[in-house]
């Protein structure tokens, strides 16, 4: 096993100055994929990526992104036009010309909680039928912790551990501003028992390795848990705060001042204090379920985690019980506007999405909707086709008894700056991100 060690990049890109440019094909044209292949494009590296769903890599190849992402279109377009970036459905051909392989592949939630990783398996599957040289071969999908060491015995069993280098190099990218987080990293996390596997890795991020980006090399299984564990941290910060704000609310502290003066302190830092209805999106759910999947099978209660993922679902009820009280106690029949769709601002993403829950309730109990977010009414369309859209966040004001605003968006922090502000005004408004009228 390789020695564990911390270290600054800059450290390396003294030693390994040297440019070297990799062919890289990326297995999953997802949020994750695209933004990495893109970046390791922009990079330097000769990128494929690769999809099972022909039509994403026709519009892909057509100049149509698929995703909401800022800045993203503007650097596939670059790369795409300087030849260094391609989107191809022909993932057996890839896999034979890469030098490295990187696989993006969605893990999401079975059933009893556990994350699927059949997509991750077709994939290695695949791998093996068709590499003939040594050939990287690094995880980005978030994979339950020990994967990454099945995946090397997988190759060892097959006679092939020389020709496949096994890393683990977790995700840390948040959707809406993930290419500024692939571009300005906190760390990288490098989990791999191959020397090899290391060095090539410095070499296909070296910008990154140059700008002294903290590094940690570790083994894989390690590499993985530092992803789940900081999903799960997380989870556990949002619903601490989100039980502070409700106690705000009861004992009419300010929420806003109570946690500016909590993160005050470096200990606790400012980040991830925001209370919201909840947090959603594709991976802090799911990954802190995966976890506790994981503690259970190997006989180890995460009380915390556990406590994170309840408390969450108790701030779920209890946006719907102060919807209630603000109606006067029923919903038959209550004209409701709502603003903001996404999991979060800066993303058309809606899984796991505070909407989703919230509009379902409110529907259920009779209730009519308007809704509007500036980008995810296409992916919310697909969940409930029948719901009236707004063109405009005006729109969704207009003759409700209620507005609920659900996700943070600039758009609707700066209302303040609208001609129809003042109608707002009469109107009651539920501000679940806290983000009118500070
Ligand atoms: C998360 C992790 O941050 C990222 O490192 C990992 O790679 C993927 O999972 P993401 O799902 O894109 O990223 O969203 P994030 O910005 O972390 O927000 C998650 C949820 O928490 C959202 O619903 C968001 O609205 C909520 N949130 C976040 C708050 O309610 N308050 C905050 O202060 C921060």
């Amino acid at each position: 096993m390789i020695k564990r060690y911390l270290l600054l990049a800059g450290v390396f890109a003294t030693i390994h100055n040297s440019l070297c440019v990799y062919k890289v094909t990326v297995i999953g044209s997802g949020y994750v994929g695209l933004v990495l292949g893109t970046g390791l494009a922009e990079f330097g590296n000769i990128v494929t990526c690769v999809d099972l769903d022909t039509e994403k890599i026709q519009a892909l190849n057509n100049g149509i992104i698929p995703i909401f992402e800022p800045q993203l279109p503007e650097i596939i377009a670059k790369n795409v036009k300087e030849k260094r970036l391609f989107f191809s459905a022909a993932i057996d051909e890839s896999i034979k010309t890469a030098d490295a392989i990187f696989i993006a592949v969605g893990t999401p939630t079975k059933p009893d909680g556990t994350a699927d990783i059949s997509a991750v398996e077709l994939v290695v599957e695949r791998i093996s039928k068709h590499i003939n040289k040594p050939t990287l071969i690094c995880t980005k999908s978030t994979v339950p912790i020990g994967t990454n060491h099945a995946i090397e015995i997988f190759f060892k069993n097959r006679g092939m551990a020389d020709l496949a280098i096994i890393v683990s190099n977790p995700e840390f990218l948040r959707e809406g501003s993930a290419v500024h987080d692939f571009f300005n990293p906190d760390r990288i996390v490098i989990g791999t028992n191959s020397s090899l596997g290391s060095d090539m890795m410095r070499q296909l991020f070296a910008p990154l390795f140059e700008k002294q980006t903290p590094v940690l090399i570790t083994d894989p299984t390690t590499a993985e848990t530092i992803k789940y564990a900081s999903n799960a941290f997380l989870a556990v910060k949002l619903s601490y705060v989100n039980e502070i704000d409700r106690l705000c609310q009861a004992v009419g502290a300010n929420t806003h001042e109570v946690t500016y003066g909590m993160g005050l302190d470096p200990r606790i830092g400012k980040y991830y204090l925001k209370p919201g209805p909840g947090f959603g999106g594709s991976c802090l759910p799911k990954d802190t379920r995966a976890l506790l999947q994981t503690a259970t099978e190997n006989g180890i209660k995460l009380s915390m985690v556990s406590a994170a993922l309840e408390a969450n679902n108790d701030q779920r009820a209890w946006i719907i019980h102060k919807i209630k009280s603000h109606l006067g106690n029923t919903l038959q029949n209550k004209k409701i506007g709502i603003w903001g769709l996404a999991f979060k601002a800066n993303t058309d993403d809606i899984r796991e999405s505070a909407a989703l829950y919230v509009i379902k309730e409110l529907l259920a109990n009779g209730a009519q909707i308007k809704a509007y977010d500036p980008a995810a009414m296409q992916n919310f369309k697909k969940e409930f086709p029948t719901l009236c859209y707004c063109s405009n966040k005006k729109e969704a004001t207009e003759s409700i008894d209620l507005l609920i605003i659900l996700t943070d968006w600039d758009e609707f922090k700066e209302v303040h700056n609208d001609q129809f502000h003042l109608s707002m005004e009469k109107i009651k408004i539920l501000d679940t991100r806290n983000i009118l009228f500070k």
